[in-house]
C-alpha cells in the first residue's frame, strides 16, 4: 500500500519539500555572513518549511541554530523560558548534559529544570522573578548566544517565526530590549519571519519602531507554476496516477498556486483517484465541493462574526476580483458606501487574517472560503 505522499498542515521535509533553491541559497548566505534577514509572506507559502530547512543545513555546517514560534509562547515568562531551553538545548552536545549546561551559561536564572515522561528537559524559571528582575533576566537571556558563540569560537543562527507576535507581550518595551541587545551580536544572525505583513512591515518601515532596517527583507513568492506542476505529476506517479495537463493547470487554479491548497487538494484528490489512476477536472469539481461540505460549519461561524458591510465587501471582491476595490465603479456597482468605509472594512478583515494584499491586489487567505462563499453566498 503506498501512503498518500501529498501532506499538509505540518512542516514540509524530504520528497515532500520542492523548489526554493535560490531563497535557500539566499538565507544560508546572509545567515552564515553574520547577517540579520526578515522573511515575509502571505500565510501558508511555505516560511516555516523554508526555515527549518535553512537551519538544518546550518547546523550542518557547524553553527548552533534555534528555532522559536511566538505564536506558542504567551507571556514574558514564557518566552524567558523557552528561550533560555532553547539556547541551552543548542549547544548541548551529546556528552554533556542539559542541566550543567544550564548552570554554565546562566548562572544567574536560578532555574528549575523538570524532566518530562518523554524525557525531553525543560525548564522553569524561579517564579518569584518579577517586574525589574524579569526584564533583566530577559536581557541576560537574549546576551546569552554571543557570549556562548564567543566562548565556543561557533557562531549561533536564531530563527523567530510569527516575529510581529513580539508585540503581544509588553507592547514595544521587548521589541527594544531585543534591538539594544542584538545590535552588537557579531557572532549571532538573526532570521525574522511573519506572516501579518502589515504588522511586520510596521515594525520595520517606521524610523521610530526598535526594528527599523534591522535587516534585509525577502519577500517569499509562490513556488513557480511549472516547478508546482512537476512536483505534483511525480508524487501522483509514485500511484500510478497520472495528471494532464489541464487538470493540473486546473488545480493551480482553483488552489491559486498556494503551497499549503495545492498540497491540500492533491492530499483528496490522491485518496479519490487511486483507483482509476488518474485526475480529470470532474474529479477536481467533486473534492473542492467535498472540502466546501467538510468545512461549512467553519464557514458559517467565521462568516456570522462579519459585519453586513464586510460581508458585501467579500462578495463583491469574490464576484470583480480584477476589479481595482476603491475604485468609483466598484464601490457604486457593489453599493459598498463610500471609499473610507471600504479601507475600514478591508483593515479589519486583514486583522481578522481573512484577506490580504499582494502586489496591489486582495486574496483571500483561504482560497476554500472564497469557493464556499460564491457557491452559498453569491
Ligand atoms: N517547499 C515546499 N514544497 C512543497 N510543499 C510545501 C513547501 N512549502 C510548504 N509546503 C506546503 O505548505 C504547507 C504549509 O507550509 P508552512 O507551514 O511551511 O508555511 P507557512 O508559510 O509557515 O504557513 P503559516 O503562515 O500557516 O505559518 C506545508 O504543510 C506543505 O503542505
Ligand atoms: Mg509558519
Amino acid at each position: 500500500m503506498i501512503h498518500n505522499p501529498f501532506h499538509f498542515g505540518e512542516v514540509a521535509t524530504g520528497e515532500n519539500f520542492t523548489n526554493r533553491t535560490e531563497e535557500i541559497e539566499r538565507l544560508i548566505l546572509a545567515l552564515r555572513g553574520g547577517h540579520n534577514i526578515f522573511l515575509i509572506s502571505p500565510r501558508r507559502y511555505g516560511k516555516t518549511s523554508l526555515m527549518v530547512k535553512v537551519l538544518q543545513s546550518l547546523r550542518e555546517e557547524g553553527f548552533f541554530t534555534f528555532y522559536l514560534d511566538l505564536f506558542k509562547v504567551a507571556s514574558m515568562r514564557e518566552l524567558l523560558e523557552v528561550y533560555a531551553r532553547g539556547i541551552a538545548q543548542a549547544c548541548t552536545t551529546r556528552a554533556e548534559k542539559f542541566s550543567e549546561i544550564v548552570k554554565e551559561i546562566f548562572p544567574a536564572l536560578r532555574p528549575k529544570i523538570i524532566i518530562t515522561g518523554d524525557n525531553t528537559p525543560s525548564l522553569e524559571v524561579d517564579l518569584q522573578f518579577k517586574g525589574r528582575e524579569l526584564m533583566d533576566s530577559i536581557e541576560q537571556v537574549l546576551d546569552t548566544p554571543e557570549r556562548v558563540a564567543r566562548k565556543r569560537n561557533r557562531n549561533f543562527v536564531i530563527a523567530f517565526d510569527e516575529f510581529q507576535e513580539i508585540v503581544n507581550f509588553n507592547g514595544e518595551r521587548i521589541e527594544k530590549l531585543m534591538r539594544a541587545s542584538f545590535q552588537h551580536h557579531h557572532h549571532v544572525a538573526y532570521l525574522f519571519a511573519g506572516s501579518k505583513r502589515h504588522l511586520i512591515y510596521t515594525m520595520i518601515s517606521d524610523p521610530n519602531r526598535a526594528f527599523y532596517k534591522m535587516g534585509d527583507i525577502l519577500n517569499l513568492q509562490k513556488i513557480p507554476a511549472d516547478e508546482m506542476r512537476d512536483f505534483m505529476k511525480k508524487q501522483f506517479s509514485k500511484g500510478k496516477i497520472t495528471v494532464s495537463q489541464e487538470a493540473a493547470d486546473y488545480i493551480l487554479e482553483v488552489s491559486e498556486n498556494v503551497p499549503y491548497n495545492v498540497q491540500y487538494l492533491c492530499h483528496h484528490l490522491w485518496n479519490r483517484c487511486l483507483n482509476r489512476k488518474s485526475v480529470g477536472k470532474e474529479a477536481i469539481d467533486s473534492v473542492l465541493k467535498n472540502i466546501i461540505a467538510e468545512q461549512s460549519e467553519n464557514y458559517i461561524a467565521l462568516w456570522d462574526r462579519l459585519s453586513l458591510h464586510q460581508r458585501l465587501v467579500l462578495k463583491a471582491i469574490c464576484r470583480f476580483p480584477e476589479k481595482p476595490i476603491f475604485s468609483k465603479n466598484f464601490i457604486t456597482e457593489n453599493d459598498l458606501g463610500t471609499p473610507g468605509s471600504v479601507q475600514k472594512s478591508v483593515t479589519l478583515l486583514e486583522k481578522k487574517n481573512i484577506i490580504d494584499f499582494q502586489e496591489k491586489k486582495i486574496h483571500f487567505n483561504d482560497v476554500f472560503f472564497k469557493e464556499w462563499i460564491k457557491k452559498k453566498m453569491i
